[in-house]
């Protein structure tokens, strides 16, 4: 594997060129916060030296807390090879490039041995394989008492806003409610550790994010259709965001 950046991207992130280069630079590439993903580890019991991975780790906000925290190497695997570089440039400047290991692959296939992880991490990023396909490919990697600790997009409300149903019907047409979700997780056999809502200081932090970078690309006509997407799920969010958020899901394997 190549240990220095650049990093190449996987071919099917080329659709998603304008979005990730809107998104350049960003420590976080969807809702969360320090806070929160410590809070999840707290809820983890893990072995003295844990295997760590963080699937879709992004530019590394996670990755790079969780090596710090645990002082364990953490696998850092994304598709997105430029998300990859900026996380090796952070962990260079956080001196924890001996902990950190950027790896470009597909969380679908991360050609790792069965049962060879004691945590998998994954912040925002399950939503793109759909709960119930990650839990499956995730769950043969962890060995037994492995502990996976997920958010994903999740309904609060039962009958959430019809702009909300549309705008969530297309972005993650499988979008489940905590309830199903609990019980998709106990159907694919985990034991629920826990689980808790991400605040919503959590999405203004990231959208705050974004929203910076939205002017430097005022010009820029091949990245024109994603701000327009952009500023329509914030203003979905400040309208309806009471209705569904994320939930950071805690599971472990028998
Ligand atoms: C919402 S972002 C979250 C990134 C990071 N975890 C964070 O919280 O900042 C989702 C990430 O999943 C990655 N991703 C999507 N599909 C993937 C796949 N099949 N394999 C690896 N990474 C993938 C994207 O490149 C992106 O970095």
């Amino acid at each position: 594997m190549n240990l220095y950046p650049p990093f190449p991207s996987m071919p099917f992130m080329a659709a998603w060129a304008p979005l990730l280069r809107l998104f350049k630079g960003l420590s976080r590439k969807g809702p969360g916060s320090e806070t929160s993903t410590l809070r999840a580890l707290s809820l983890c019991p893990l072995p003295a030296q844990p295997r760590v991975a963080d699937f879709g780790c992004g530019s590394g906000a996670s990755a790079l807390l969780l090596a710090q925290t645990l002082q364990v190497p953490v696998l850092a695997l994304d598709a997105d090879g430029m998300a990859l570089d900026d996380l090796w440039e952070s962990a260079r400047d956080r001196g924890l490039l001996h902990l950190v290991k950027p790896c470009p692959g597909d969380m679908a296939n991360p050609g790792l041995a069965p049962e060879s992880l004691d945590l998998i991490w994954s912040e925002g990023a399950v939503t793109h394989l759909g709960l119930v396909e990650g839990l499956r490919c995730w769950q043969a990697l962890l060995c037994s008492g492995g502990v996976m600790a997920l958010t994903d997009a999740t309904w609060f409300d039962t009958d959430p806003p019809e702009e909300a149903r549309r705008a969530w019907a297309e972005w993650y047409p499988t979008m489940g409610t905590e309830a199903r979700n609990l019980q998709v997780a106990r159907d694919a056999g985990l034991k629920v550790l826990g689980h808790f809502r991400l605040p919503s200081r959590d999405w203004w932090d990231y959208y705050d994010g974004v929203a910076a970078r939205l002017p430097l690309f005022a010009t820029d006509e091949s990245v024109a259709s994603v701000i327009e997407g952009q500023k329509a799920e914030m203003d979905l969010y400040r309208r309806t965001g009471s209705s569904y958020g994320y939930v950071f899901y805690v599971l472990q394997k028998p």
